[in-house]
């Protein structure tokens, strides 16, 4: 959503069905794509799972059980020649990336630092500042009680802290389900990324 609200016409593609993807949508392995269509487009994002790389799979020590697909996609995102971007968590191993965070964008109440790595300079918004408290339902936290989901900052992953409605206030996204919220991105932060690359294609042109 984000890179449509930059200017660009968007084309998905996941293995999986995404019945409420708002765009056009094709349903292919990234691993099986001809470099040729790849390379037809302006530009390129992926968003590899990210369950191989984040912080809790490190702790448990269940990273080897997750497909780790950030490098063979850096590889067909080189050879397309396309500007290029990937994003995922903090921890996976992505070139040079630059952090976004939701205390960056006006509207977002989701921390949700996230690295983007591309071959495209990238810059952010402003420095990440201090985090707000996030709201919680843990009777255990000091400040149980005292914030509300619809105004305080909240979590949406797999445990959360917050109704789903509250959830996709957060992230200014309505179109999905809290399983797709979870696997998701702010589209603030893709319209952030994608007005930098639509400047980028048109100097090219
Ligand atoms: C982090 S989620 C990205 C979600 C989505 N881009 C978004 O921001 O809402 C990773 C996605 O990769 C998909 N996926 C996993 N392996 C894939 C593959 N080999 N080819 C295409 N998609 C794949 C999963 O089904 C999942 O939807």
């Amino acid at each position: 959503m984000g890179y449509q609200r930059a200017g660009f016409e968007v084309v998905g593609v996941d293995i999986n069905p995404q019945p409420n993807y708002p765009f056009e949508f094709v349903q292919a392995d990234a691993m099986a794509l001809d470099v040729e269509w790849v390379a037809s487009f302006d530009a390129v994002h992926a968003s590899p799972p990210c369950q191989g790389y984040s912080v809790l799979s490190a702790r448990t020590g269940t990273g080897h059980l997750w497909a780790k697909l950030i490098e063979p996609v850096r590889a067909l995102l080189k050879d397309s020649g396309r500007p290029y971007i990937i994003e995922n968590v903090v921890g996976a191993p992505l070139i040079d990336p630059v952090v976004l965070c939701g205390t960056m964008f006006d509207g977002l109440r989701v921390i949700r630092h996230r690295l983007f790595e591309s071959n495209v300079g990238l810059f952010v918004p402003s420095p990440c500042t201090p985090h707000p408290l996030c709201h919680t339902r843990d009777r255990r936290k000091r400040h149980y009680g005292t914030t509300n989901e619809w105004t305080d900052y909240v979590q949406v992953n797999g445990g959360g802290n917050c109704s789903v409605a509250a959830a996709r206030d957060a992230m200014r996204i309505d179109w999905m389900t809290k399983k797709e919220l979870n696997e998701a991105i702010p589209p603030a932060y893709t319209e952030w990324i994608g007005s930098q690359i639509v400047a980028h294609v048109s100097c090219l042109n």
